[in-house]
């Protein structure tokens, strides 16, 4: 049940680079010995070998009759920039997290831009299928990353990574096979969002997904995600968070590429991780987008290492199995 903590020093999916840098300054702020002796740390991962761009394209949309507005779509380095080294990244994380998770360990990524966590919750939803568990997916963000190709207006993958994971279309095979069981929108909480796309706010409205924004935890407080907790423990659920570090207010945390004004506290984000322990759910993190070079004072790493340090002091789970 220790943690095994994992780099992913990339930041492809990002509009700007720095978050590639984060697993060494999470390290240098103190992570490791925040965290115990009961943690091991794998390292960073090397860096993948992009794939072929035409490994991303689905079997199903090659039928002879493409329409070019469906091929341009499908083009990589068009609307879903550097997919090919994306998805390598993907596949790697995903096969590390997923030895962690066989070897009856909880993986924490450290990032890395947010589109990496399509590796590690793929398999989490894989694990949680195979052990027969309802997966429930917390997503702590300014941002709801649930744009697709279609709807972005930026094409960088990081704001489409929860669409994807979803099941929403756009990204090619990116998993490769197996495809791993999308999330499903009823299971799905995101937390802190001040700043939803057009597109992506349809979308996730289509979806059902619960939106705890900025105004919703103003007016309610952190009483619906303790009811979304609630309804994880009732199902016998595990519980995967990818925390963006820009779910924080910009003024505590200015290390972070896509900051926006109005965001959690110190005490806010603290209390919610508190109520992650305590439901004795969680199996896996991630901890991304810290960008460190934008904060050379270096507390917004700082700050990181202290929020999540009390969520992996070791607890029981509530279900060993
Ligand atoms: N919604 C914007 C986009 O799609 C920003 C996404 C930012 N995502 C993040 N993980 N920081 O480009
Ligand atoms: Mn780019
Ligand atoms: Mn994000
Ligand atoms: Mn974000």
């Amino acid at each position: 049940q220790g943690w095994v903590v994992f780099g992913a020093a990339a930041d492809w999916g990002a509009g700007r680079r720095g978050a590639a840098e984060g697993p060494a300054a999470l390290r240098a702020a103190g992570l490791l010995e925040a965290l115990g002796t009961a943690a091991e740390d794998r390292g960073d991962l090397p860096a993948p070998t992009p794939l072929p761009p035409a490994a991303l394209v689905p079997a199903a949309l090659v039928p002879a009759a493409l329409a070019p507005s469906a091929l341009a779509r499908l083009r990589p380095e068009g609307p879903a920039h550097h997919l090919p080294r994306i998805a390598a990244w993907v596949r790697a994380i995903r096969a590390e997290a997923a030895a962690i998770l066989a070897s009856g360990r909880r993986p924490l990524l450290l990032g890395g831009d947010h589109s990496l966590p399509m590796g590690s919750v793929a398999a989490s939803a894989t694990a949680a299928a195979a052990a027969g568990r309802p997966l429930y997916l917390l997503w702590m963000d300014a941002h709801g990353d649930f744009n697709t190709p279609a709807t972005s207006p930026s094409g960088n993958v990081h704001g489409m990574a929860l669409a994807a994971l979803c099941g929403e279309p756009g990204l090619g095979d990116l998993w490769g096979a197996p495809a791993p069981p999308p999330v499903a929108p009823s299971r799905l909480a995101l937390l802190g969002v001040r700043d939803l796309d057009p597109g992506e706010a349809r979308l996730l409205r289509a979806r059902g997904a619960a939106v705890l924004g900025m105004d919703r935890l103003r007016a309610e407080g952190l009483a619906p995600l303790r009811r979304f907790l609630e309804e994880a423990v009732a199902a016998g659920g595990w519980l995967h968070v990818s925390l963006d570090v820009d779910v924080l207010d910009p003024t505590l945390m200015p290390g972070t590429g896509t900051p926006v004004p109005g965001g959690l506290s110190l005490e806010a984000l603290a209390a919610a991780l508190a109520l992650v322990r305590g439901s004795g759910l969680l199996r896996a993190l991630d901890l991304v987008e810290l960008n460190p070079g934008l904060d050379p004072s270096g507390a917004s790493a700082r700050r990181a290492v202290a929020l999540v340090a009390p969520l992996l002091a070791t607890p029981a789970l509530r279900d060993a199995a």
